[in-house]
Parts: structure tokens; C-alpha cells; sequence
């Protein structure tokens, strides 16, 4: 089974607008980090959609191991930099 590609291993820092729907990149395929762009096709990943209700700036994961996706819980701590760009546990 495909498991999520560790993009990074640690998160990355975005505005986000409320009430704007958003779709976080769940395959870590995306070069688009941390959204979506189309690159999870085939892989049986979907990207997670998601939206805010006030503006603010968040941490989203760029490891796709988080346990509060879209937003990091502080798990890509067990992801050295030898496995980014590689598939990872996919737990
Ligand atoms: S980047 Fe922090 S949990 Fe994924």
C-alpha cells in the first residue's frame, strides 16, 4: 500500500484566510507544500479539505504523519533528514 511521502520534516508556516476552503496535501506528493496540486492521483490519497473561521497565521505538517492534520502535533520530531522525500510509516 502507498504510504504519505515525508515532504519535510518539520512544518511550514502559512496565512490562512477564513472561510476559504482549503486542500491540504495528505500523499507529500505536492510540490506545492503544503497544498494540494494534483499529485496524489493513483497514489488512493486524498487531499484534505479544510477551512478556518477566523484568519491566522498556522503551522501546517509538511511530514503527514500528524495525528491533527492539517496542522503539525509535533510528530515529524521522529523523522530524520535522511527519510524526507521518502515514503514514511504512513502512522
Ligand atoms: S510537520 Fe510537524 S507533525 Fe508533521
Amino acid at each position: 500500500m502507498v504510504k504519505p511521502v515525508i515532504a519535510a520534516n518539520k512544518p511550514i508556516q502559512v496565512a490562512l484566510e477564513p472561510g476559504k476552503e482549503y486542500y491540504f496535501c495528505a500523499c507529500g506528493r505536492s510540490p506545492s507544500q503544503p497544498f494540494c496540486n494534483g499529485s496524489h492521483e493513483g497514489t488512493g490519497i486524498e487531499p484534505r479539505a479544510f477551512s478556518v473561521e477566523t484568519g491566522q497565521e498556522a503551522f501546517l505538517c509538511q511530514c503527514k504523519h500528524t495525528g491533527n492534520s492539517p496542522f503539525c502535533d509535533g510528530t515529524h520530531e521522529r523523522f530524520g533528514d535522511d527519510q524526507v522525500g521518502r515514503e514514511g510509516t504512513g502512522t
